[in-house]
């Protein structure tokens, strides 16, 4: 069956080059993988004074991850972690205790940055974070994009063959991931 992937962007700026990333990365994706992004720009700062009442914004976006059959993180590296806007929507996405949306979702983690670590270590602290919020993540291939000018065009088209085929790759994976943990511990329904 298609599954439905709801996709974080970690970026908030105009000109993300992780939302560009994003784009090519949807239309390398096989054909049995559908994508929503869930929007993480108007939650609040997170404070368990919400736990009793989520605003709107919040039910909506813990919806959007419940939702989803898995996520995928596409994020850069700020100051060698992730953004604190991503960080946010995890809290908000964790709580109340014993609600965590995240628990038992599938995820899979990649980020560009200009610099040649490629996020990877932003990428190694969103993994831990994922870990303790208990969703099953894709170990490998692992995919730290060194971003250049002209590598993906605006509307996400790649223009290096070698680079197009590694982000296919890692997609088809992603796909072959998503079924493995769907149909070996079907998800119980909520
Ligand atoms: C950065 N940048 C950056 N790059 C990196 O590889 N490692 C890092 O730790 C940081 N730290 C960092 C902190 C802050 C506050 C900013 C604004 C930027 C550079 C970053 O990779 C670059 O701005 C990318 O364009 C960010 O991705 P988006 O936002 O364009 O998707």
């Amino acid at each position: 069956p298609p599954y439905n992937v709801g996709y974080f962007v970690g970026s908030l700026a105009t000109a993300s080059i992780n939302r560009t990333l994003s784009k090519a990365l949807i239309r390398l994706a096989p054909d049995g993988l559908e994508f929503t992004e869930i929007a993480i720009r108007d939650l609040p700062l997170y404070s368990y004074d919400y736990d009793g009442d989520y605003p709107p914004v919040a039910r909506e976006f813990k919806q959007a991850v419940k939702s989803s059959d898995a996520i995928l993180f596409v994020t850069p590296e700020y100051n060698r972690s992730i953004p604190g806007g991503l960080k946010n929507a995890i809290d908000w996405a964790s709580r109340p205790w014993g609600q965590n949306s995240l628990s038992r979702k599938p995820s899979a983690v990649i980020g560009a940055s200009p610099g040649h670590l490629g996020t990877a270590v932003a990428q190694q602290n969103l993994k831990s974070v994922l870990s303790f919020c208990d969703s099953p993540q894709m170990n490998a291939p692992e995919a730290y994009i060194h971003m250049t000018p002209g590598l993906i065009t605006d509307d996400g088209e790649v223009t290096n063959d070698g680079t197009a085929a590694f982000l296919r790759n890692f997609m088809d994976e992603f796909y072959m991931f998503i079924e493995r943990v769907l149909t070996v511990v079907p998800r119980p329904e909520h």
